[in-house]
């Protein structure tokens, strides 16, 4: 599906009827999803509900997640998630370059999160006493705490290469992807 006509400057049709059991569809139907780069949000959301809903795996969901917002996306470098274990974040799926795997609560932005069970949006990561630099093409960074029937189980970090990259209206988004991938997955 890599060879699909899809592309800059070619709309999928219609992108949320794009989303197939990938184990049943034949070789020549369409792709399972089309990166354009250019999907608008409510699209993502809606592919990414269709996307998981059908699995509850965390591992398989959050790598579908990171996946999908990384490449569907303009204006990330790095896109994943970090799993609170024994008292300490480590590293989950993610897509972009390889990053540190384990970070301290109360250290960097991932673990600013978790310390205060809240969005952390950094304009400058250089101006962020403490943020860890995993890539040193990271401008921006917003962290969101994955919070599950009032239990901290990670979060969802997004990185950008611009510096004050993240709206408001991304923080929406990207809550609104956090909650999507935690009532679909039983952690
Ligand atoms: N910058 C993060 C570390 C993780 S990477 O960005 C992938 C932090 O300060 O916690």
């Amino acid at each position: 599906w890599h060879n699909s006509p899809v592309g800059p400057g070619v709309e999928p049709e219609n992108p949320t009827n794009r989303v197939y059991d990938f184990c049943q569809r034949p070789r020549n139907k369409k792709p399972l999803f089309c990166y354009n780069n250019f999907m608008d949000k409510n699209t993502l959301l809606s592919q990414l509900e269709a996307l998981l809903s059908a699995e509850t795996d965390p591992v398989a969901n959050m790598a579908n997640t990171a996946a999908l917002l990384y490449h569907g996306l303009t204006g990330l470098n790095w896109a994943g998630f970090y799993l609170l274990k024994e008292g300490g974040l480590v590293l989950g799926p993610f897509q972009g370059k390889p990053a540190c795997v384990r970070i301290c609560v109360g250290r960097g932005v991932c673990g600013t999160a978790v310390q205060l069970r809240k969005t952390v949006c950094v304009p400058d990561v250089h101006l962020f006493p403490g943020h860890i630099a995993c890539d040193s093409a990271s401008q921006s960074e917003l962290v969101i705490p994955l919070i599950k029937n009032g239990v901290i189980l990670g979060v969802l970090d997004m990185d950008s290469p611009h510096k004050n990259y993240f709206s408001q209206e991304d923080r929406a988004f990207f809550e609104k992807a956090a909650e999507i991938l935690l009532k679909n997955c039983c952690f």
